[in-house]
């Protein structure tokens, strides 16, 4: 399981006072469970996800995976997948070689890895699309092949930075159906930004809120 212990992190902006975003951040996170984290823009719910990752350092605290402490542990070997709210798709790769993308980083050989994305992207109704550039791709093709990209590592963990929040209202309820059962498949704890209370019931989510710089039951 996924821990956070008493995660703190202030903002230094290059002009003007600090701001204190995080104060003491608890949160444990079950495998398989979804955790949604509500709250105000600005309120440093994505500096959170890129602590989390390893991306960002923070003032104090620990994060945990399985009772072991990642301090020293670089965002790649973490095991951890982030994905973003805009996509954030290599435009010079094909659909299948943005999939493949984390497996060559593992040291998988080109083929195999292209062809374990390409029964991903079957999987997800796209192999259709998958020698071709993702910039021919809808919004929400573009944000599934996000998540396969995120999936077919196998992560530990799955952060979600408002993972829907640029799709219109019916794909939105759509893809999120889509999202919670293929989730819910590989088992991740899957920790879920968003602004939007409904979409984080709808994925099942143990929904908190970030207030004041730490997490309290929303
Ligand atoms: N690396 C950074 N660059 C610019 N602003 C940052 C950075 N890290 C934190 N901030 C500031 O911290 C606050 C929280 O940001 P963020 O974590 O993105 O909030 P949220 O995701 O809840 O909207 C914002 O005011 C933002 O401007
Ligand atoms: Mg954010």
């Amino acid at each position: 399981m996924l821990e956070l212990h008493a995660l703190h992190k202030t903002w230094h902006p290059p002009k003007g006072a600090p701001r204190s975003l995080l104060r003491g951040v608890d949160l444990v996170v079950q495998p398989s469970e979804t955790v949604a984290i509500l709250g105000a823009s600005g309120s440093g719910k994505s500096t959170l996800l890129r602590i989390v990752a390893g991306l960002e350092p923070m003032d104090a605290g620990r994060v945990c995976f399985g009772g072991q402490d990642l301090r020293d542990c670089p965002p790649e070997r973490r095991r951890f997948a982030l994905m973003f709210q805009d996509f954030a798709l290599f435009p010079h790769l094909s659909v299948q070689d943005n999939v493949a993308f984390g497996l060559v980083e593992q040291g998988v050989g080109r083929a195999q890895a292209r062809s374990q994305a390409r029964e991903l992207l079957q999987r997800f109704g796209l192999d259709a699309a998958a020698t071709g550039r993702t910039a021919h791709l809808s919004g929400g093709e573009q944000q599934r092949v996000a998540l396969a990209r995120a999936l077919i590592t196998q992560p530990r963990v799955l952060l979600l930075d408002e993972p829907f929040s640029a799709l219109d209202a019916e794909l939105k309820a759509s893809l999120r159906d889509e999202f919670r059962q293929r989730i819910a498949d590989q088992q991740i704890a899957t920790v879920l930004v968003t602004h939007d209370e409904n979409e984080a019931r709808a994925m099942g989510a143990r929904c908190l809120r970030l207030s004041g710089g730490v997490l309290l039951p929303a």
